[in-house]
């Protein structure tokens, strides 16, 4: 069911700072801050060869990373992203194995304009999952 790993996001407490960490030590490519208030972060977006990967900063009051950084200070990988082809069909076969979507199970449109939903991060290892429909 589950197909590319679409990207990997890490929540950051200085975003200019990873950036130029991703650009001058990776030497990755990486794009110009992108504010998403719909989604209350600012993100930064490195293409690599296979994936990409998401640095995340909160943007306004309530973000939900802002939780994450104040338990992870220096950081740390927030969720990993798996895209699927059949949103609907992903919810309702892992539901019926007694997996969690989080909020009310209903998609969203997420930060690329595509329908998402994640999973509690109880029932995969300690991994918050998002599940994006490509
Ligand atoms: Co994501």
């Amino acid at each position: 069911m589950i197909g590319r790993l679409n990207h990997i996001a890490i929540a950051v407490p200085d975003l200019d700072a990873a950036t130029a960490t991703y650009r001058d030590t990776l030497g990755g490519a990486v794009s110009q801050p992108l504010d998403q208030p719909d989604h209350g972060v600012t993100v930064v977006f490195v293409d690599l060869p296979n994936t990409r990967i998401e640095l995340l900063h909160p943007l306004g009051d309530g973000s939900p990373i802002a939780n994450f950084l104040e338990r992870n200070p220096a950081g740390g990988i927030h969720h990993v992203c798996y895209e699927v082809a059949d949103l609907i069909a992903a919810r309702d076969r892992l539901s019926a194995e007694g997996a969690r979507v989080l909020g009310d199970g209903k998609p969203r449109i997420g930060a690329h304009g595509n329908r998402v939903l994640f999973l509690h991060p109880k029932d995969f290892y300690g991994t918050l999952i998002e599940l994006e429909e490509v």
